[in-house]
C-alpha cells in the first residue's frame, strides 16, 4: 500500500504539485493522467524520492519513505521510463542484472532471474541475453527496460510514459504484457501517461492531475459516469464515453440467454470488441463462447446499446 498524504512540491515561488493525497491499494494499477506540465512526473518521482517533497508524507506499507536512504528506496522500487534508459555498453542480460548485482545476489540466482524475465517478455534468453541494446527493436528495448525494473522483484513499479515511444500495435501488445506480468508478480504499479486510451485500458484507478492538483481519483467506470470537473470530462472526450464504457467491460457481463447465428465471440473479449463485430458483420446478435469453448448465450446490439447509455 502506498499512502500519499498532503504532498506538495514547490520550486521557488511555483507550486508544481499541490497538496495531493492518494491511497494506492497493493497489487493494483494506478494511472496518473493529465496534460503536459501538470506535475505527473514530479508526483511519481516523489514516491521513490528522486524528487524530495516540500511538505507532506509518503508511506510504503506503513513506513515513511524518508526512513530509508534514497538509494535503498530506489533499489526496492522499480522505475521504468520512456525510451527505456538501458545502458548501451552492457548486454541485455547485464542490463537486467543491474539491481540484483548491486544487491549481491549470487550468479546462479541472477542468471535464473534474467532467463525468467526474458522468457516472460517473450525474448529467447539464449538469443537476446548476449545482445546489446542497439541490436534490438524499439519494442524489444522497451520490454528489456521493464524487465530490468522488475529484476529485484520490487513490490512497487513506477512507470513514466513507458510506452510513449512505441507505435500503436506494439504499444497495445506492451500494455497487455504489462497487465499479465503485473498479475504474475502481484506488483503494485503506478503509471504516468497523457494517453486516456492507455489509462482506461490499464487502470484499476485513475488520478487526473490539473495544474498540480489531483482533481479526481476514481475507477474508470466511476470517472466515465461522473467526471468530477469539466476538465476531466474534456480529457475523457465526451464523444468517446459510450465506447470507453464498453471497452472496460467484458462480454461475460453482457451475455443474454438465447442463440445467435454466425461467428462467435469469446466471453473474455471487451464489449467494445463485440460492438465492433456486430456492426461490421451487420448482425443483431453474436453467439458467445465461454472459457471452455462452449456457447453460453448471445450478446446483442440492443443489449450493448443499453449498456453504453449514460445516466438518464
Ligand atoms: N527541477 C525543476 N525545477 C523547476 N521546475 C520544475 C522542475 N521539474 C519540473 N518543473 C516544473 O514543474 C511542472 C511540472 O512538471 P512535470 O512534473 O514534469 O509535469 P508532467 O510530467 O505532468 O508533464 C512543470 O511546469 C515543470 O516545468
Ligand atoms: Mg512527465
Amino acid at each position: 500500500m502506498i499512502e500519499i498524504e498532503g504532498i506538495t512540491k514547490r520550486y521557488g515561488e511555483t507550486t508544481v504539485v499541490k497538496d495531493v493525497s492518494l491511497t494506492i491499494a497493493p497489487r493494483t494499477v494506478t494511472v496518473i493522467v493529465g496534460t503536459s506540465g501538470s506535475g505527473k512526473t514530479t508526483l511519481l518521482r516523489m514516491i521513490n524520492r528522486l524528487v524530495e517533497p516540500t511538505s507532506g508524507t509518503i508511506r510504503l506499507d506503513g513506513e515513511d519513505n524518508r526512513t530509508l536512504p534514497g538509494f535503498e528506496l530506489r533499489r526496492r522500487i522499480g522505475y521504468a521510463i520512456q525510451g527505456h534508459g538501458l545502458f548501451p555498453h552492457r548486454t541485455v542480460a547485464q542490463n537486467i542484472a543491474t539491481v540484483p548485482t548491486l544487491l549481491g545476489w549470487d550468479r546462479a540466482r541472477i542468471d535464473a532471474k534474467v532467463a525468467e524475465l526474458l522468457t516472460l517478455f517473450q525474448l529467447d534468453p539464449a538469443a537476446f541475453g548476449p545482445r546489446y541494446p542497439h541490436e534490438l527493436s524499439g519494442g524489444q528495448q522497451q520490454r528489456v527496460g521493464v524487465a530490468r525494473a522488475l529484476a529485484a522483484e520490487p513490490k512497487v513499479l513506477l512507470m513514466d510514459e513507458p510506452f510513449g515511444a512505441l507505435d500503436p500495435i506494439i504499444r497495445a501488445k506492451a500494455q497487455d504484457d504489462l497487465l499479465a506480468i503485473q498479475k504474475h508478480f502481484e506488483t503494485t504499479i503506478v503509471l504516468v501517461t497523457h494517453d486516456m486510451e492507455e489509462a482506461f485500458h490499464l487502470a484499476d484507478r485513475i488520478a487526473v492531475m490539473d495544474k498540480g492538483e489531483v482533481v479526481q481519483y476514481a475507477t474508470p467506470a466511476e470517472m466515465l459516469v461522473k467526471p468530477a470537473t469539466p476538465f476531466v470530462e474534456s480529457l475523457i472526450g465526451a464523444g468517446e464515453r459510450p465506447f470507453r464504457l464498453l471497452a472496460i467491460e467484458t462480454v461475460a457481463d453482457a451475455v443474454e440467454p438465447g442463440a445467435a447465428e454466425g461467428e462467435a465471440i469469446s466471453s473474455t473479449a471487451s464489449q467494445r470488441e463485440a460492438l465492433s463485430a456486430l456492426l461490421w458483420s451487420g448482425r443483431k446478435a453474436l453467439p458467445v463462447i465461454g472459457p471452455d469453448g462452449a456457447v453460453i448465450g448471445k450478446v446483442s446490439l440492443e443489449g450493448l446499446a443499453q449498456r453504453a447509455a449514460g445516466p438518464a
